[in-house]
């Protein structure tokens, strides 16, 4: 696996995979790679010729009390994985290479609608971010596919929005969630959680699929499902950030129409926020 961090060079590389006639699967990370980053890559490796992953952590995307600074950034470690896996190319540009005249005098990337509520509601421009750099990375690859996790649905839905509306010229793969053996969601940020919050962490999951199991079997009294989501949650050690029942398909409020559902949640574990979802099928 090559790794590159100059923008030239990576659109030489890819050139070159192209002329031999090879097909591009982008996977864009921000490192501190999980197993869940792992089955983007295999999945990458059965779609497409050549697989390019990127590590950059984005600074557009991060609020100004977030964790940004305290990212875990762990180069080599990833390296290794993303090898194993099968990757063939890395990129890791600096902010220079992204952001060349600064954050602020940067074009924004603003997807309406799929970007309000949820964490667009408790992360104020974090989608911005988000979209921003996925429309460069696509950009500056050209792959003809990318492949997103779907534990960050909200996110996949906006970059599934952004790619339709500027006719961007990908497919885009959402890959399911990869589980912890608790069904703790994997995420680079359970690395935060202490041992006795770590021991905690898999009731989000636990008291979500004890909602969703009231909800198969015909409860609607959503206020009264959610309160007491909300107080299990609590005795877990949780605080709720949200917790909502959405259409799956279009992530519009789920109405009596909707017969793919997905319940969102994200909630705070000290000061780690962690988020998951489960789909329902009525
Ligand atoms: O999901 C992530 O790791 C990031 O939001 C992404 C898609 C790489 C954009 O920075």
């Amino acid at each position: 696996m090559k790794t590159l961090n100059n923008l030239q060079q990576l659109r030489d590389t890819i050139a070159e995979a192209r002329q031999a006639g090879q097909s591009i699967a982008l996977v864009p990370t921000m490192g501190n790679l999980h197993a869940g980053h792992i089955a983007l890559i295999k999945q990458a490796v059965e779609r497409a010729d050549c697989v390019v992953a990127s590590i950059f952590v984005n600074p557009l995307q991060f609020g100004a009390n977030e964790d940004l600074d305290s990212y875990p950034r762990t180069l080599e470690a990833d390296q290794s994985k993303l090898q194993e896996a099968g990757c063939n190319l890395l990129f890791i540009p600096d902010a220079q290479t992204i952001y060349p005249h600064g954050m602020e005098q940067h074009t924004l990337v603003s997807v309406p609608g799929v970007s309000t509520g949820l964490c667009g509601g408790s992360r104020p421009g974090h989608f911005d971010g988000v979209a921003t750099v996925v429309c460069k990375l696509l950009n500056m690859v050209q792959p003809d596919i990318a492949l997103f996790g779907e534990k960050d649905f909200q996110q996949l839905a906006v970059i599934r929005k952004m790619v339709a509306d500027l006719n961007i010229p990908v497919q885009v793969f959402g890959v399911p969630i990869v589980r912890d053996h608790d069904g703790l969601a994997l995420s680079s940020r359970n690395g935060y959680l202490s041992a006795p919050q770590r021991a905690n962490a898999p009731a989000l999951h636990q008291c979500m699929q004890t909602l969703k199991a009231k909800i198969i079997t015909g409860d609607r009294d959503y206020p009264a499902l959610f309160a007491q989501f909300n107080s299990e949650l609590n005795a877990a050690g949780f605080r709720l950030d949200y917790i909502e029942l959405r259409d799956a398909l279009t992530l519009e409020k789920a109405d009596l129409a909707s017969t793919q559902l997905i319940l969102l949640a994200a909630a705070y574990l000290g000061s780690t926020r962690l988020i998951d979802n489960l789909i329902i099928d009525l």
